[in-house]
């Protein structure tokens, strides 16, 4: 991929302030000039996750996470690079040089699938209201209690059990290519012709937060199989980072959300007055989905099935909400298998007077472990003990812990002196462990063992560290870099004994050279993140220390020497070796 300018990235960084962006995940406060917070990519109690406005970079000293706004992006979204810098462009109205690429690699325009999503959506809400089309159709929803208002609302539709919508796609000038592109046709294994995907079910249309429609749900009438049938991942659409109906929840959501199963249940809800419902795409929760939720609201109610699957998708749910910091509730409703069915059988009350019952994280804990053991038998009930202990050792506050004890003790009607007791040998004996296998770890750094980023620094340690001191200086002054470029100071890629420092060298007066200005946004797409982090730690090692130009003429002398010694201690022991080899010749 061809480099994007500088110009470009700095325009970019301009408009999108790497503390807004941080901001919108996480939760900074002021620390002197700088901004630091709990760090979203690794769990830790004492925040170590530093943003610094001035250089418009983060890092996090605990986990060694670092980087610009556009690598922050990359991690926290889990984007490639182009897309990253794309996500903030376009927020800003940033135009980007567009990328060629490969032939029939996205040659679709993001902007093109969007219209044609929107055209597709039209068609099919044209069908479900065609008199005698949509008859069907509008008499299953009808059925199952939708009225006009929510159908219009949500955008319903229908999709015939034919081809009419290429057909009608195509007379408005989309080709087959952009059909399967977005996900509206599918090429057939068997005839190597692509067909219409979605026929004969009715449409739920997704639509993102933009209120564009991004992908869509489609649910059979009869009882055939696949119920459901949901766009796969396109250009615009990535299931894992999308919510049904959150373009209307985020307006009602600021203390909590309702998160369901399916698409029936946040309409039921929503159409029920909850307006702050949402759902998976067909999915699992994932940690994006978990990190949006927590971007919009404080608390969020669970309402999966009761089933054993549901249990164990609660499980999974709790673990990611509780990590961004949300607190998260259970609500397990008697009688009715989900939501939808709920309502119909009991109405909106009944279910508003569930909610106010659902349970806190911890009591629906203590239920699914004392549901695990036979507690009326004495090991039974010690090894629960045992499991709740395990489970607040590692869990919030000091006085979440207090209050959760309390709870254990009655639950179980065993005394809060001796669960108190059990907790903090637990947690005693993990710091232990963990001190132990810190100190383990800083002392294999320290020796370049496990340097996953320069593996070359377990061999070449000395070069290595004046490596870094010219790095980072270059990376953090730039003007050290035109030295560079204009020959100034003699330095060239061959005078870096480590493959990273080599590469990372190359990259940053490649850039140079191009753009007669550097940014380290620029280089995002020559380095994985953990490599980008260290390039950004380089930088911010160089703070704290002196950076004047003999320093800098100092650290290339430094390494310079360095890589000298290196080449005549290779030239002694290849001396060694031909004198010996003569030697040996010699004799025989
Ligand atoms: P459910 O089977 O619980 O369906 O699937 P539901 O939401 O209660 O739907 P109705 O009430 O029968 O219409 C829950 C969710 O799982 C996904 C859908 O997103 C659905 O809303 N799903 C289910 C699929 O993606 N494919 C399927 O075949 C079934
Ligand atoms: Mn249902």
């Amino acid at each position: 991929m061809a480099r994007i300018p500088v110009s470009v990235i700095e325009e970019i960084k301009e408009r999108c302030l790497i503390e807004d962006v941080v901001s919108r995940y996480v939760s900074l406060k002021r620390a002197g000039s700088n901004l630091t917070a709990s760090c979203p990519f690794h769990s830790e109690r004492t925040p170590s996750f530093v943003v610094f406005p001035a250089t418009q970079s983060f890092y996090c000293f605990g986990c060694g996470a670092g980087g610009d706004v556009i690598s922050f992006l990359m991690r926290i979204e889990n984007l490639e690079y182009p897309e990253a810098i794309r996500r903030l462009a376009e927020t800003v109205g940033v135009s980007v040089p567009e990328d060629d690429g490969a032939p029939g690699e996205r040659t679709v325009p993001r902007k093109r699938l969007f219209e044609m999503n929107t055209e597709a959506a039209r068609f099919y809400r044209g069908m479900l209201f065609d008199e005698r089309i949509g008859a069907e159709a509008r008499r299953y929803l009808s059925g199952r209690g939708l009225s006009q208002a929510v159908i219009k609302r949500f955008g319903l539709g229908f999709a015939p059990d034919d081809f009419s919508m290429s057909r009608h796609m195509r007379s408005l000038g989309y080709t087959e290519d952009e059909l399967v592109t977005g996900f509206l046709m599918k090429v057939s294994e068997r005839t190597g012709k692509p067909y219409d995907l979605f026929r004969g079910r009715v449409m739920f249309p997704i639509i993102d937060t933009s209120g564009r429609v991004i992908a869509f749900g489609g649910r059979v009438m009869n009882g055939t199989e696949p119920k459901y049938l949901n766009s796969s991942d396109t250009p615009v659409f990535k299931k894992s980072r999308n919510l049904f109906a959150l373009n209307y929840a985020k307006d009602n959501c600021s203390e909590e959300m309702i998160l369901c199963e399916g698409y029936m249940d946040v309409i039921s809800l929503h159409a029920a007055g909850f307006g702050n419902a949402v759902a998976t795409l067909g999915t699992a929760l994932t940690p994006e989905q978990a990190r949006i939720l927590a971007k919009y609201t404080k608390r969020v109610i669970l309402t999966y099935d009761s089933d054993a699957a549901g249990q164990r998708a609660d499980e999974r749910a709790i673990g990611l909400l509780s990590e961004v910091g949300l607190d998260v509730r259970v609500l397990k409703l008697n009688g009715a298998k989900d939501p939808d069915e709920f309502i119909k059988k009991y109405g909106p009350d009944a279910f508003r007077e569930a909610l106010s019952g659902s349970s806190t994280t911890f009591r629906y804990k203590l239920g699914s472990i004392a549901g695990k053991h036979d507690i009326s038998t004495e090991e039974g009930k010690i090894r629960a003990l045992r499991e709740v202990s395990e489970y607040l050792a590692g869990t919030g506050s000091e006085v979440e812990r207090e209050i959760y004890i309390g709870q254990a003790s009655d639950f179980f009607g065993v005394s809060r002196e001796s669960i108190k007791n059990d907790v903090s040998l637990i947690i005693k004996k993990r710091r232990y462990a963990k001190k132990k296998t810190e100190a383990a770890d800083i002392a294999r750094e320290a020796a370049g063992f496990g340097d996953r980023v320069n593996r070359d620094k377990l061999t070449q340690l000395r070069t290595a560290s004046c490596e870094e001191s010219v790095l980072g200086m270059l990376i953090a002054y730039p003007e050290y870099i035109k030295e560079v470029v204009e020959g100034k100071t003699a330095l060239t890629a061959d005078d870096f004994g480590t493959e990273f420092g080599r590469r990372v060298f190359t990259a940053v007066t490649d850039v140079y050279r191009e753009n007669g200005a550097f940014d380290v946004g620029a280089v995002g797409g020559d380095f994985t993140p953990d490599e980008l982090s260290r390039i950004v730690k380089l930088a911010i090692g160089r703070e704290k220390l002196g950076n004047g130009r003999e320093v800098f003429d100092e650290n290339v002398r430094a390494l310079l020497a360095e890589r000298e010694r290196q080449r005549s201690k290779e030239d002694d022991a290849f001396s060694a070796i031909m004198r010996l080899r003569e030697k040996n010749n010699g004799n025989t």
